[in-house]
């Protein structure tokens, strides 16, 4: 690795060896020790590691050592995140480059860009079936607009995240297409199989992420000559992390994209990369030991680049994929928090704390130097498997409960605010996900010149306050600062027909955005203007992003009383009527000040009891 890395690189290799070599050794034995060439296979795979850290660009090798000596940068900036596809976007990479000191003002600091390189033709799940890892879609430029890019957004302070889909290729993938012409180097890179029998056996304890568009685990490919996995779409083939050469080709696609100046790397669809006969075949041990490996490669070769899991799974399932080893994390330094994010809206749906306060109360404790994305909306679904354990804890009939939640989400139920849709269920007795943007989820539609309705403009603040007073790095997703509605672009509409996620996936809203500060009493204003306060809030000094946030105070039906620090206390009302609370409670009164209000009160009542209209909250600080 060394004499591929050049002498300049010499002695800082030698320093983080030190520090993360028998990591990445002992965890590559335990995956693959028993393989018949492995030391070959290492040997081959330190000397590209070499060759990629020779490479990696002057200006990302500098980040590497300021963030090497800060671990924790990306906790202390108090980084606001924003997440969009490039087309919907800014058009192409080049038009992202352009919308800079737009999320510059929005106060932005971390920008991921939903998968960018070139995928399958035809559909591709939106994107998240990737044919070349090393060329950027063809209709969004090249891969040097892609430096341009980072380069700028370095420039500018806003660190870049991009998918690696690293749990599947497209069929049109050079690999799956070297497999369909027989060839066995690549057929070992994915899981194919002659028959039915053993899919049929892996199908008795597997679930199903698209019941109703994909269903079933495996698809047939006549050009194979049998069943090849496929857990998404069937033109999505899952790779088999057993074979070491998936697991190098991996790792060192990675660092290309790094060398590129990708800051942030999401690990789509986490859970999945092992399979195990007679289990569910995620959150196998092994999926943990790849991440540890890829980590600890990052940290050698990479170390200012992270790593953030996306796992949709339940809290207790989730808090190992920051690898907790003697307080340190050594897997992942980022997850999405999709507990707290469905548990909001089932709360708010519900109209009490419940489900919300049990997320806070069991959220497990993360590492050093790692943390939540909290979020409220993304372009997936929310996926309600996650609540399953809290419902199961707080009483109640997971089907059902949850059920009336999404239904009310989505208008279902008389007098229910939300507009969303269900997701991949055949009828209202099934229950899988529910999509739509935040602005239609909380019923702030207000038509084309009405008012905006204050209760609705509650709900949008309540929702993003839970995430920015909760998280590591908050996330707005594209068109909710501007109260974007569901997509309902013409273009789309066959799109959404076979994939209904596609409602939230609008074109980004120019004439709104040009338009954003030029009248109050707009839902466009007013949900701009709400992010801004919540980004603010952050910045204050009594703001600590390294605390956890805990539910504190009193256990009230609809009130959720939060703790961030020792201060930083806030209220939220989750339900439909108006409360009253008495920040004595939480002896928040003397020497504390109102940071961030939504209840309309003026501020010489905030000093001691507190009206909270419904769907309303409170913050203070210590001063
Ligand atoms: C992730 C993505 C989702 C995609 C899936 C398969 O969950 O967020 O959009 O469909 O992976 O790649």
């Amino acid at each position: 690795m060394l004499d591929a890395a050049g002498p300049s690189l010499r002695a800082s290799l030698e320093r983080r060896y030190a520090r993360c070599g028998a990591r990445l050794l002992q965890t590559l034995d335990e995956l693959y020790g028993d393989q018949p060439q492995f030391g070959a296979w290492l040997t081959t795979l330190c000397r590209e590691l070499g060759t990629l850290a020779g490479t990696r660009p002057e200006p990302l090798r500098a980040m590497d050592c300021r963030r090497e000596d800060a671990p924790g940068w990306f906790i202390d900036a108090k980084l606001v995140g924003y997440c969009a596809y490039v087309d919907r976007f800014g058009g192409d990479l080049c038009g992202v480059t352009s919308r800079i000191g737009y999320l510059k003002e929005l106060g932005v600091g971390y920008l991921h860009l939903l998968p960018f390189l070139r995928a399958r033709n035809g559909d591709s799940d939106g994107g998240f079936a990737v044919a070349d890892f090393d060329q950027v879609d063809p209709a969004l430029g090249t891969m040097d607009d892609l430096e341009a890019l980072t380069g700028a957004l370095r420039e500018a302070g806003i660190s870049l995240c991009a998918d690696l889909v690293l749990n599947h290729v497209a069929d049109e993938h050079p690999w799956a297409r070297a497999a369909l012409r027989g060839d066995p180097e690549y057929r070992a890179f994915f899981h194919l199989f002659p028959d039915r029998s053993l899919p049929d056996r892996y199908e008795q304890s597997l679930g199903q992420v698209f019941p109703q568009a994909a269903p079933g685990n495996f698809s047939h490919v006549p050009a194979l000559d049998g069943w090849v996995w496929t857990t998404f779409y069937p033109f999505q083939w899952d790779l088999n992390y057993a074979n070491p050469a998936v697991f190098a080709a991996i790792a060192t696609t990675l660092l290309r994209l790094a060398n590129r100046g990708v800051e942030v790397f999401r690990l789509d669809s986490a859970p999945y990369l092992w399979k195990r006969l007679g289990t569910s075949c995620t959150n196998q041990p092994e999926v943990h030991l790849i991440l540890r490996a890829l980590r600890a490669i990052v940290d050698l070769v990479a170390p200012a680049v992270l790593l953030k899991a996306e796992a949709i799974v339940p809290a207790a399932e989730l808090a190992p994929y920051f690898g907790e080893d003697a307080g340190r994390g050594h897997e992942c330094h980022l997850a999405y928090d999709s507990g707290r994010m469905a548990a909001g809206w089932a709360s708010l749906a519900e109209g009490t704390a419940t489900l919300l306060r049990r997320q806070y109360d069991t959220a497990p404790d993360v590492p050093e130097h790692s943390g939540w994305m909290s979020y409220v909306r993304c372009h997936d679904d929310i996926v309600w498997s996650v609540l399953r354990p809290d419902v199961e804890a707080t009483g109640g009939d997971f089907r059902t409960r949850i059920g009336e939640a999404a239904a009310r989400l989505e208008g279902r139920r008389p007098g229910s605010f939300g507009h969303g849709m269900p997701f991949q269920t055949a009828d209202g007795a099934d229950l899988h996900g529910t999509n739509g943007m935040t602005a239609a989820l909380v019923g702030l539609l207000p038509p084309e010149g009405a008012a905006v309705d204050a209760a609705a403009m509650r709900r949008f603040s309540l929702v993003y306050g839970l995430a920015f007073f909760s998280g590591a790095i908050p996330l707005i997703y594209m068109g909710d600062e501007l109260a974007q509605p569901n997509n309902d672009a013409a273009a789309d509409s066959a799109r959404l027909v076979l994939d209904g996620r596609w409602l939230q996936r609008p074109w980004f809203d120019s004439c709104r955005a040009a338009r954003r500060l030029a009248d109050e009493s707009t839902a466009t204003f007013q949900s701009w203007a709400s992010l801004a306060r919540l980004v603010a809030a952050r910045r204050h000094p009594a703001f600590d992003p390294h605390a956890m946030p805990k539910s504190i105070g009193p256990d009230h039906p609809t009130l959720l009383t939060l703790g961030r620090g020792e201060q930083l206390v806030a209220v939220f009302n989750l339900g439909s009527n108006e409360e009253t609370f008495d920040w004595r409670s939480l002896q928040a009164t003397d020497g504390w000040t109102t940071l961030l209000d939504t209840t309309g009160a003026p501020p010489t009542d905030r000093a001691g009891a507190v009206r909270l209209p419904p769907w309303s909250m409170s913050w203070r600080v210590r001063t």
